[in-house]
């Protein structure tokens, strides 16, 4: 008998005790066969979970066929609900109380041999899954990261228009936004030599909506970054972004945590604390060395750089001659360590640029143990111990280097100690802002004070004569050192939302205002021109009566990864790309002929061979 037309009653994943006794329709993907004693049992397989259905050759007319049934073969099933009898209930499975007695099943379609079992996808090469992914998304695991990930924009769509926001979608094809990362270009047939470029973040067109007056936007929006990619970043990833007009940073504060504490609740059923706590970047970096904390255990960094101030030691002199810093970081209880776990730590620190690490453990009668206590008086010892509020059993670590060095080092080390240690408590969340971010930041490379994130961001009000007296008179701060430097501590309106050392968020208040923004290009040394050619549109319509304005945005995939627990951002995305770029699936990029690229007007020059 054919099944053709037959209506599913209900999803695999859905069967429960209640439907005994009915007839139900199910269809689904085969999971899992077992053959029992002539009896077959099939565990079938929805988008909700799995069901056990029994193919009785008493009770079944085409009996026969089942004997062909294969992993991933598509089927109509159609029977009885029953209780399972005694000793096969199955208490991990949703639908582990009963099972379906066939009396029909229709083989909808058959499947090839699988590159591999869905139960083990831990086994086989990430490659293989990608390649893969329309099976390797069959996997509950899969499943359930989707239907989280549709949960959440849900939630955050609801959130957002109860708080009277509008969702918009705004151009792929356009011109490059400044973000910070390399652009994707789509050369244009119709214009020969011009490209747009794919955007990097919808900041400009928000921006205009602003001033176009719709007062309050949002948009779950893809963006495109051509960067080199991490656990938690991908080319082509997808944003909440968010911006509204006369508002002030505490206005982001407060809607934001309304809608993460919005997303936690439902996805998680997590109350989180508010209001989150707000830490300065220059203390973030000070005392944690990084400026998304990992706030979930209470390991700090202790400054020592004047504590040290005309110290012999030649290390630290030789950081404090080059205007670095010194800092210290405690672990208590570390002063078990073993030689051999110091040289490792030694060794990862070297990574991060420093050249050393010197280490002091606290020993019971009080004193000091390390190679450096030679160097130190007792009274610098002692102040040592003061200083970083260690007690007996405890181990401090110090790096001497510039800013940057110690802050990578120690904050890095800090990180790996706590997991080490078992200082990282798994499902828990800590929030936080990080304020007060520099405008700009020093590139050691170029030798320039860059943006720290987007040149439209608002300076702090306070600041903005620092920003000025440079933009005067630039030549006069040529040789000035970077510490020195004007350009050095001025502030940005721009925040920053951290949670368990991830980025999850960042935004600003934006420059509404053409003075202060000509103030800003001048003293990154963007000429009028060149600012006009890059975004003369924004520039005029902040002559246009644009309102005071700002917003944030949210990386979904990040979210997603905290609230699922993943450790790559690939397991939350549908179809992601590998960790070179490509898309293996569809095998993307590939080339293309050579009457397409005429037709662009584009020539590939191949890059040279190497040896
Ligand atoms: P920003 O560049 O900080 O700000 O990006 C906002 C958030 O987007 C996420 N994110 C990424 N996620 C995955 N892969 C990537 N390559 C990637 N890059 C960024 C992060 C980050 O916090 N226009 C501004 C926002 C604003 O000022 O309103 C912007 O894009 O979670």
């Amino acid at each position: 008998m054919s099944l053709a037309g037959q209506k599913r009653t209900c999803y695999c994943g859905e069967v429960r005790s209640s439907h005994i006794g009915q007839e139900i329709t199910l269809q689904g993907w085969v999971h899992r066969r077992r053959d029992h004693g002539g009896v077959i049992f099939v565990d079938l397989r929805d988008r909700v979970g799995l069901c056990q259905v029994v193919f009785d050759p008493d009770l079944l007319a085409h009996f026969d066929q089942a004997h062909g049934l294969k992993d991933e073969f598509v089927l109509t099933v159609k029977g009885k609900v029953r209780q399972r009898p005694e000793g096969t209930i199955n208490p991990n499975l949703a639908t582990g109380e009963v099972e379906v007695m066939l009396n029909d099943f229709e083989i909808l379609n058959s499947c090839v041999t699988l590159p591999f079992k869905l139960d083990e996808y831990a086994r086989v090469n990430e490659d293989i899954r990608l390649r893969y992914r329309f099976i390797d998304l069959r996997r509950p695991e899969m499943q359930r990261n989707f239907f989280m990930r549709h949960k959440m924009y849900q939630v955050v769509r609801n959130f957002l228009s109860e708080e009277g926001f509008i969702e918009f979608t705004t151009p792929i094809l356009t011109k490059s936004t400044p973000e910070g990362a390399r652009d994707f270009l789509v050369p244009s047939r119709m214009n020969p030599g011009d490209f747009f470029a794919l955007p990097q973040s919808p900041q400009l067109f928000k921006q205009l909506l602003m001033v176009a007056g719709y007062d309050k936007y949002f948009q779950i929006a893809t963006c495109f970054r051509d960067e080199d990619l991490r656990a938690n970043r991908q080319p082509e990833f997808t944003q909440i972004d968010i911006e509204a007009s006369f508002i002030t940073p505490e206005f982001i504060y407060d809607t934001m945590e309304g809608l993460v504490a919005a997303v936690w609740k439902a996805c998680l059923d997590i109350d989180i604390p508010r209001p989150f706590p707000r830490l300065p970047y220059a203390e973030a970096m000070m005392k944690y060395g990084s400026d998304k904390p990992d706030l979930r255990y209470d390991l700090s960094i202790t400054d020592l750089t004047e504590f040290f101030a005309g110290t012999y030691v030649k290390v630290f002199a030789a950081a404090l001659e080059s205007r670095g810093r010194i800092r210290a970081l405690r672990l208590p209880g570390g002063a078990d360590l073993s030689r051999k776990d110091l040289d490792d730590l030694t060794a990862f620190v070297a990574i991060y640029g420093s050249r050393g690490l010197a280490w002091f453990k606290v020993l019971e009668n009080g004193e000091l143990q390390s190679p450096l206590t030679k160097f130190l008086s007792p009274e610098t010892q002692k102040g040592l111990i003061e200083q970083t509020s260690s007690q007996p059993g405890d181990i401090f670590f110090i790096v001497a280097a510039s800013e940057k060095i110690v802050c990578d080092a120690l904050g890095q080390l800090r990180i790996r100690l706590a997991a080490q240690r078992g200082l990282v408590t798994e499902g828990t969340y800590s929030f936080a802002w990080i304020v007060d971010f520099p405008l700009f930041e020093y590139s050691e490379r170029e030798k320039v004070f860059t943006p720290s994130h987007h040149p439209f961001t608002m300076p702090a009000e306070e600041d903005i004569p620092k920003l000025q007296q440079y933009a005067d008179d630039p030549a006069k701060y040529t040789d000035v050192h970077p510490e020195d430097h004007p350009l050095k501590n001025v502030r940005a309106l721009a925040y920053d939302m951290a949670v368990n050392g991830e980025e999850l968020g960042g935004g600003s208040i934006r420059i509404h205002n053409r003075e202060v923004q000509n103030t800003l290009f001048k003293a990154l040394n963007i000429q009028e021109e060149e600012a006009r050619h890059k975004f003369g549109f924004l520039l005029d319509a902040l002559s246009f009566g644009a309102p005071p304005h700002g917003g944030l945005a949210f990386g979904v995939d990040r979210m997603l990864m905290l609230l699922l627990g993943e450790k790559s951002i690939r397991e939350v995305i549908a179809f992601p790309k590998t960790q070179s770029g490509s898309d293996l699936m569809v095998d993307a990029p590939s080339s293309v002929d050579d009457e397409q690229l005429k037709e662009l007007h584009v020539r590939v020059v191949e890059p040279p061979k190497t040896a």
